[in-house]
């Protein structure tokens, strides 16, 4: 090696955690796999949403949508339109974009994230003038705890 190759391996080497490190931060999330209703408008609202926040999406359509929840662990209460997967955890209906990145950052022991009902604020619904604040639930088999409260796409102090 002469002096220049080493050098030159030298500075790479150091260089390589930190473009490692910003690929992770911008971008590079996983897939997220949304299970919805062929006939779900606000779904595919949501759908949207996460692309123009930094997701890509594979959407599946399908009518059984209560039996992918009960595989997947999501309780009765947190339902709602459709069901997600995405880096080994599910997120269940409308879920801001905040909560699954910091979710995905965090990496906490549960099952997911879920919006239950369909809040009139959240990404997807966008009812207009609605101002409802609703929680996002961490859940898994340890119970459920409040992870994030929202009004519309605004993060709030509980
Ligand atoms: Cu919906
Ligand atoms: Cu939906």
């Amino acid at each position: 090696m002469t002096t220049l190759n080493r050098r030159t391996f030298a500075i790479g080497a150091a260089l390589l955690p930190l473009l490692a490190g910003s690929g992770r931060a911008q971008g590079a999330l996983p897939v997220i796999t949304v299970h919805k209703d062929p006939n779900c408008g606000c779904c595919g609202a949501w759908v949207d949403y996460l692309k123009q926040n930094g997701f890509s999406a594979n959407v599946v359509e399908t009518s059984n949508l209560d039996k992918i929840r009960a595989r997947l662990g999501v309780p009765a209460a947190l339902r709602s339109c459709h069901t997600a997967e995405i880096g080994g955890y599910v997120i269940e209906g409308h879920v801001p974009a905040g909560p699954i990145k910091r979710l995905l950052a965090e990496r906490p022991q549960a099952i997911g994230l879920a919006v239950a009902g369909m809040p009139d604020s959240s990404p997807g619904m966008d009812v207009p003038g609605a101002k409802d604040s609703y929680d996002v639930t961490l859940f898994g088999k340890a119970g459920q705890k409040r992870y994030a409260r929202f009004q519309g796409r605004r993060e709030i102090t509980p």
